[in-house]
């Protein structure tokens, strides 16, 4: 009897013993990531390599005066972190793609060849075009095949950018190196012209994406990374030549959200947002970018010094968990500006600078449609993504309203294709100034809700939808996307093409 009790004290102090050495070991584990998971570079780059600047892609005019490119989407080797080779993927080189520009008015023709051992597609982010011709999950072009979509310029000048949209696969394609820089002029507009636009000489294009590598420099397509590359380069520093410089930052990364500001706390003018100009210059001492959005900004620079663009921490309204995880506590050194002794001076900037949106400054009957869209679980309105499926329909001319609603205890976008779209209220008050432009792309903090006003005009099509979605590519890859079509008055929707081809 003693015996026994005995034992059975004996197991019960094994198991208790046992125990206490799971929950210690599991509490280290998340003790260490808890502390492990932000990333802070501030002061920690040397900047040792010079800016990357993607070639402006040459072009040519045919026979019927449409402008002309060709692109490539390839498999490479880069050196993206010094001393090591990466494979990856690019458009018409090992990473990353040329600059194309165009202007407003002419006709775009992109003769596109698929090198990859892959079908993909080319989507152009933030284009007013036919939905045949956009790129999207349902224009893949498989291995060795070709697609030359064309298309009129007809929107403000803005900084565009082209990436695949394969369904399932875009954060993996993208990752890999396939992405550029599509940046349209407007001749006629005089402003535009008044702003730095000297292309890599005052005027840059900033792609900025954060990767993670593993030992051997491979590079791992995952959500967040602790390595931001910009135009694909590692450390990159700028020598700037002018008292004025243009800044196109694009945030092209899968998931992270940056703050971007500058290293000694400096003010500088917010000119553009996705669309083209803003109304007139917003200054400001930071600047937020989600996934797939841009910001043009000019920063005025003295002679002999050295400043850095950073990111700051940024609020991603999120939970202190999700905070630590999601990137809301980390920072990052960008890309440092490095002054010439002697700058060139610059034209100041207008004080007015594009027509503000006026979708709904029209007569109020003008807006005929009221829509609601939920974003929770990697799900619009309680739906994934079926490429099968249109899921809303559209009549083209009409403006209108569309409140988009965060329920999700984690940040999202909304991504539209086809339209730039105006940012009429979040949770109720008028945007920030750095949203009152035309945007393709809004952010969304948990129990956040947006109203857009948007309006699609000339392209009709029954059976080619346009896409909508969250650009976090991996909530997009897993079917946080809905599918629109575009129809004439009284036209009732078709359905998509068979998969993809
Ligand atoms: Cu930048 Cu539907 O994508
Ligand atoms: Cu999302």
């Amino acid at each position: 009897m003693a015996r026994g009790r005995s034992r059975l004290r004996r197991w019960v102090l094994w198991l208790v013993g046992i125990g206490a050495l799971v929950v210690v070991g599991v509490a280290g584990v998340v003790a260490y990531s808890w502390y492990t998971a932000p990333v802070d570079t501030v002061g920690m780059v040397a900047f040792k390599q010079p800016l990357a600047l993607p070639p402006l892609a040459t072009s040519t005019v045919d026979a019927d005066g449409r402008r002309v490119f060709d692109l490539t989407a390839q498999a490479g080797t880069g050196e993206l972190l010094p001393g090591t080779e990466s494979e990856t993927w690019g458009f018409n080189g090992a990473f990353l793609g040329p600059t194309l520009r165009a202007e407003r008015g002419e006709v775009v023709l992109v003769n596109f060849h698929n090198g990859l051992d892959e079908a993909t597609t080319v989507h152009w982010h933030g284009m007013h075009l036919p939905a045949r011709m956009d790129g999207g999950p349902h224009q893949m072009v498989d291995p060795g095949r070709d697609w030359s979509p064309t298309w009129k310029i007809d929107q403000p000048a803005a900084t565009l950018w082209y990436h695949p949209h394969p369904h399932g696969a875009t954060r993996d394609h993208v990752n890999r190196g396939l992405a550029g820089m599509f940046i349209l002029d407007d001749p006629t507009d005089p402003a535009s012209r008044a702003l730095p636009h000297a292309y890599g000489v005052d005027d840059i294009p900033v792609i900025v994406q954060d990767r993670s590598f593993d030992d051997s420099g491979g590079l791992n397509v995952g959500n967040l990374g602790d390595v931001v590359l910009v135009n694909g380069t590692y450390g990159p520093f700028l020598d700037v030549t002018t008292k004025a410089l243009r800044l196109r930052v694009l945030n092209a990364s899968a998931a992270r959200v940056y703050n971007f500001g500058l290293s000694d706390d400096r003010e500088f003018s917010v000119v553009g947002s996705d669309g083209g100009l803003l109304p007139e210059p917003v200054t400001a001492r930071r600047l937020v970018l989600s996934p797939g959005e841009r910001g043009e900004i000019v920063v005025r620079i003295r002679p002999s010094e050295t400043v850095v663009l950073r990111s700051y921490e940024p609020d991603l309204g999120v939970n202190a968990f999700a905070r630590r995880f999601d990137g809301g506590k980390d920072r990052f050194d960008v890309l440092e500006l490095r002054a010439a002794d002697n700058l060139t001076p610059s034209a100041t900037l207008p004080n007015v600078l594009a027509p503000a949106p006026d979708l709904v400054d029209g007569p109020p009957d003008e807006v005929k449609v009221d829509r609601t869209f939920t974003l929770q679980g990697n799900k619009i309105n309680g739906r994934s993504m079926d490429m099968a499926r249109i899921d809303e329909v559209v009549e083209v001319n009409t403006t209108e309203v569309w409140q988009v609603e965060n329920t999700d205890d984690t940040y999202h976008n909304l991504h539209v294709h086809d339209v730039q779209f105006q940012v009429l209220t979040i949770n109720g008050d008028p945007p920030p100034a750095e949203y009152g432009g035309w945007k393709d792309t809004v952010f969304l903090a948990p129990g956040t809700t947006a109203r857009l006003a948007l309006r699609f005009s000339d392209y009709t099509d029954p059976d080619h939808p346009y896409m909508l979605h969250c650009h976090r590519l991996r909530h997009e890859d897993r079917g946080m996307m809905a599918q629109i079509v575009v129809v004439k008055p009284g036209q009732t929707a078709g359905s998509p093409p068979a998969h993809g081809h």
